[in-house]
């Protein structure tokens, strides 16, 4: 069983951190392909709760290589922040590789993340502010910063004086802001370099030589289908390929090394930021559900907006992501309700989509046909086979799955790591 993904399927903050997990002892690596510190990964380990925004959340398992692959953007400060505060609490974070080729993000790259939504006002996306974007766009513009260039002070300076030259023209005479100098940032950069040194790896033949070792390899997705650049709800999304093909391109694997794309889903759904969202509540209902399943940004502390579960998308992701399998997350949270919607299509002014409409406008203003099912009362955490749950709780489910392109192989019955109910094993 050689190389997995795990990805989101719906906009994010669906507890990937979990899935992760529940794979533990049988992965030999776990690379983060794309995204960088916009990420939130929540793992609960005994009493410990563990927040990561860009490291992969496998680094707590141990045993596994963890690896930050090309596709990734780095925040160099984050990187050693998360790396001294895990070390602090006793977490083996020696084995980290990160590629020579992914890409830095640097002050005016955070600089330029937040004037430019301030500037788009009402339009704005509702970034994370972590200058994501701009780090991107340098990359496709190909005036970006890599690893490597850390360890060339020639080749830094003049390509943060490239950089620069157009930068600071946007920053002083667009945006009002102070011009950054490139003394600042290279310095900034270089004092790194040496720390970083031993870190950085060729990962791509790397994970190659794993992979023809036989050992298994396990790629997480940060953010989520619904957030793809490609894929998601354009522009509403962030800037990387979030789905199961980025994990080929953001670590140069190819892409039949692949055999198993296990989908994290919601019993609900949640989204961070502006954009698009048919299923969502403004009334008692999503309140109830972002007060019992928490559901505030791990990385910016957002109140996320909530709404019922959304087959549609999910059978969309299925097929963008070839999903084998589904990893059913919070489904605890739906104890108590008496009645559960679930959106199982769109009406676009008086036409019904079965599937998501091509285009973003008819997307905006479609409304969700629901189908309702009976909820339950019982108390469910406790439920490690799927015959511990309660039948309409069983039924939920079954229901989902077959709205939902892929089998449900696991669902997520409590935060704890061990609260989770297998019912097919997801690397078989
Ligand atoms: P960016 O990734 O910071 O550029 O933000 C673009 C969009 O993606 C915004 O709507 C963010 O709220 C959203 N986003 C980015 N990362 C995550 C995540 O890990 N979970 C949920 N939403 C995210």
């Amino acid at each position: 069983m050689p190389a997995a993904v795990i990805i989101g399927a719906q906009w994010g903050d669906e507890g990937k951190g979990k899935a992760t997990d529940l794979l533990a002892g049988r992965i030999d690596y776990v690379v983060k392909f794309n995204g960088g510190n916009n990420a939130g990964h929540t793992v609960v380990i005994g009493d410990e709760k563990y927040a990561l925004h860009l490291l992969p959340s496998g680094i707590l398992t141990d045993g596994v290589t963890p690896v930050i692959a090309n596709g990734v953007v780095i925040d160099i400060e984050v990187l050693f922040g998360e790396l001294e505060a895990l070390s602090a609490r006793g977490v083996d974070v020696s084995k980290l590789l990160i590629s020579a080729n992914a890409h830095v993000i640097t002050h005016y790259h955070r600089t330029l993340d937040k004037v430019t939504e301030r500037f788009l006002g009402k339009r704005q996306i509702g970034t994370t502010g972590r200058g994501i974007g701009p780090t991107y766009a340098d990359k496709i513009n190909r005036v970006g910063i890599r690893i490597q260039d850390l360890f060339d002070e020639n080749i830094l300076r003049q390509k943060v004086e490239a950089a620069l030259d157009q930068k600071n023209h946007l920053l002083v005479k667009v945006f009002n802001r102070r011009a950054i100098s490139v003394d600042e940032i290279v310095d900034d950069l270089l004092s790194y370099a040496e720390r970083l040194r031993p870190m950085v790896a060729d990962t791509a033949l790397v994970l190659h030589e794993a992979l023809e070792r036989g050992e298994t390899v396990l790629f997480e997705g940060g953010q989520a289908t619904m957030l793809d650049v490609d894929h998601g709800t354009y522009p509403f999304v962030t800037s990387s390929n979030a789905t199961a093909g980025g994990a080929a391109t953001g670590s140069g694997i190819g892409p039949n090394r692949i055999d198993r794309v296990i989908g994290i889903v919601k019993a609900y759904t949640t989204r961070v930021g502006a954009g698009p969202f048919p299923t969502e509540l403004f009334d008692e209902s999503g309140e109830f559900l972002r007060k019992t399943g928490f559901e505030f940004g791990t990385t910016t502390g957002r109140p996320r907006r909530c709404g019922w579960y959304d087959a549609p998308i999910a059978r969309y992701t299925a097929r963008i992501n070839g999903v084998t399998d589904f990893v059913m997350t919070k489904l605890d949270v739906l104890t108590g309700l008496e009645r559960i919607p679930v959106c199982v299509a769109y009406d676009v002014d008086g036409q019904r989509f079965d599937e998501l409409p091509v285009s973003q406008s008819d997307f905006h203003h479609a409304t969700p046909i629901y189908e309702e099912f009976p909820g339950w009362s019982e108390d469910i955490s406790g439920a490690r086979s799927f015959e511990d749950l309660p039948k309409n709780a069983q039924d939920y489910v079954l229901a989902i799955e077959a709205m939902s392109g892929a089998r449900i192989s696991a669902i997520g019955v409590g935060p704890g790591r061990d609260a989770i109910v297998v019912r097919h094993d997801l690397l078989d």
